[in-house]
């Protein structure tokens, strides 16, 4: 059966799909490093997706404190990021072949062991991969802003997707989102708000924290004179 496949009534549909998603699959042109880093380096670097708790500390052979990403496009802030914090274990989110295959390289060229990559969809993987309170801290950069207001109730950020991250993650775990998109900005400090798990750190829009490289897609932002707005909350 394809995804394509007329839906079913309810209660035959097993397991129950989400209808709506953030993203959309786009059968992007792979490069043909990334295609061979997929094939070669995958199977060393992707924790394949089941509907199970992971056990993490012996997936990175050891217990460090660990931060999810949703959606790392080509990877290149992502690897940066963990580089630059050896202590910390990060991974990666994202649907997107030719990006899975950038960030595989890119772990391969640094030699990074503190990064592992999950290629699906990040809500599922948050209910069912991650145990509630074990996250230190949950990255969301440059999420897709759905522009047009046909388009709004595919934003990742959502009370309900809200929620289920703050439960993921630990008392004083953070989450950190940024956006070039000034209305969608709007939106995440009013629902981010509005989420009782949650605080916000500055009342506002957070400055930019040093560490937060410049991703592919702010600087394409930047090129086209967006703003850019960071919002950092913490778990209570
Ligand atoms: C606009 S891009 C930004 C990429 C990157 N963070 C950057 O700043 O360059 C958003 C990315 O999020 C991914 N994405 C959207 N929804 C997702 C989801 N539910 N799970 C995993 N990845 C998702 C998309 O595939 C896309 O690559």
């Amino acid at each position: 059966m394809t995804a394509d496949a007329p839906s079913l009534p309810d209660s035959a549909a097993a397991p129950p799909r989400r209808g709506i998603r953030s993203f959309v699959v786009r059968a992007g042109r792979m490069t043909e490093a990334q295609t061979r880093a997929l094939a070669e380096l995958g199977p060393r670097w992707i924790v394949p997706y089941a509907e199970a708790a992971v056990d993490w500390p012996q997936v990175f052979g050891r217990d460090a404190p660990r931060v999810l990403e949703i959606g790392f496009g080509m990877g290149d802030a992502t690897a940066e990021i963990a580089a630059a914090q050896p202590q910390t274990d990060f991974i990666g989110v994202e649907v997107h072949p030719p990006g899975i295959g950038a960030l595989l390289q890119r772990i391969d060229a640094a030699a990074l062991t503190n990064l592992r990559i999950i290629q699906h969809d990040a809500v599922p993987v948050l209910q069912h991969m991650i145990a509630p309170h074990s996250l230190a801290g949950l990255h969301i950069y440059f999420p897709d802003p759905w522009p047009k207001k046909r388009h709004h109730k595919r934003r990742l950020i959502q009370p309900e997707f809200v929620r289920l991250a703050a439960s993921r993650l630990r008392h004083g775990g953070y989450l950190h989102c940024a956006t070039d998109w000034q209305p969608y900005a709007e939106h995440m400090l009013d629902v981010l708000g509005a989420e009782p798990a949650l605080r916000n750190t500055t009342g506002d829009y957070a400055p930019r924290p040093a560490w937060r490289p410049v991703s592919k897609f702010e600087r394409r932002g930047l090129r086209l004179g967006h703003g850019v707005w960071d919002l950092v909350f913490t778990a209570r």
